[in-house]
């Protein structure tokens, strides 16, 4: 196996008495890109400060290409940060600023005005190296800070919320851009974000972070159909839990929870999930309806789902009052919880990817 660009090890960092980062264990993988997940103060700036040598940990190693880096000095780590807030240089060019990493590692004229040209020009503003920050849009600066943390073609790119001043359209088309990015210049990145669609969309690995620790860490494709648990699953966007007549615990989004009338007949699979349900509340959305109900688990505990009934569905979204019937295909349920254990030896569960 291939030493990864950078590793945690059994990383924690206190501030006083309080726990920010846990025991945490992580491999960056090299080439790729890594985004740390989670809600509001769960660690993943104190992680990446701590990755780039601005935090040292109060216990665990630091490892970057094998080496440990603990307690290495920011500018001896060879890496490339864009903080949250991107602070430009006002009085610098475009150009300047996006070369000032290369004349502090005393990269030569010639070449240190090249290499921020052309990092410019990966992040599409080739054309405005003259222009001063103020002179630009706040996105456009935004990726005048990518520039200058590419310029220096860093071993590490650490990006700490790098969209989170931008309007939600040119975010989505930022997230498209430092995925070009990545895969043309190979960096290895790693992105702290609080939007899942944005970890989701840009990962090749994605690590979600809970109250210091790792909760669960994969490729979006194999973490997003099977939540480690129910903290991952809400985060994900699954709505609806319920428990399963076994007992365990499985989630269910609202878009795959099928809402039919109470006397359809049950096409579906013997062991998707069928319960009897009644709409309380039904809201209007254009392309779709979402529909609240009542209904008893497996378990026979009441619950509240929602489900989103997809405007060009032929059966009519249900009015208040209405008795119906949600189907969850039996491959669409999470399971979150492991068997209870149980006389019967516990199987792997089936369809929950
Ligand atoms: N220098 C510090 N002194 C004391 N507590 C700190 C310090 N830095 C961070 N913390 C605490 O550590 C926890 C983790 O902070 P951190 O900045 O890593 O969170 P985060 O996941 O980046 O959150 P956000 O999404 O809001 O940026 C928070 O509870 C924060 O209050
Ligand atoms: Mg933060």
């Amino acid at each position: 196996m291939t030493t990864p660009a950078a590793e945690l090890v059994g990383v924690t960092q206190r501030f006083g008495s309080f726990t920010a980062v846990d025991a945490v264990d992580l491999r960056i993988p090299r080439g790729r890109l890594t985004t740390l997940l989670g809600p509001s103060g769960c660690g993943k700036t104190t992680t990446l400060r701590m990755l780039a040598g601005y935090a040292t940990p109060t216990s665990g190693r630091i490892l970057i290409d094998g080496q440990d880096a603990t307690r290495t000095p920011p500018e001896k780590r060879d890496l490339g940060m864009v903080f949250q807030s991107y602070a430009l240089f006002p009085h610098l060019t475009v150009a300047d600023n996006v070369a000032y990493g290369l004349t502090m590692r005393k990269v030569p004229a010639p070449e240190r005005r090249r290499r921020a040209a052309e990092a410019l020009e990966l992040v599409g503003l080739g054309h405005l190296g003259d222009r001063r920050p103020k002179q630009l849009s706040g996105g456009q600066q935004q990726r005048v800070a990518l520039a200058r943390a590419v310029a220096v073609r860093p071993r590490l790119l650490l990006l700490d919320e790098p969209l989170s001043n931008l309007d939600a359209r040119l975010r989505v088309q930022m997230r498209a851009e430092i995925r070009r990015i990545q895969s043309e210049t190979g960096l290895t990145v790693v992105l702290v974000t609080h939007d899942q669609d944005e970890a989701l969309e840009m990962s090749d690995e994605m690590v979600l972070m809970r109250a210091g620790k790792v909760v669960q860490s994969g490729a979006p494709r194999d973490v997003f159909p099977a939540p480690a648990d129910r903290f991952v699953a809400e985060f994900l966007g699954y709505e609806n839990f319920l428990t399963l007549a076994d007992g365990r615990e499985a989630a269910v989004r609202p878009e795959h929870l099928r809402v039919v009338t109470a006397d359809a007949p049950l096409d579906g699979r013997v062991d998707d999930v069928v319960l009897d349900a009644v709409v309380r509340d039904v809201a209007y959305r254009g392309v779709d309806v979402l529909v609240t109900l009542d209904a008893t688990d497996p378990a026979g505990t009441a619950v509240r789902l929602v489900a989103d009934h997809r405007a060009e569905d032929e059966t009519p979204a249900p009015s208040p009052g209405a008795r119906v019937r949600l189907v969850a295909p039996r491959a669409r349920l999470a399971l979150l919880t492991p068997a209870a254990p149980a006389a019967a030896p516990a199987t792997a569960p089936e369809g929950n990817r």
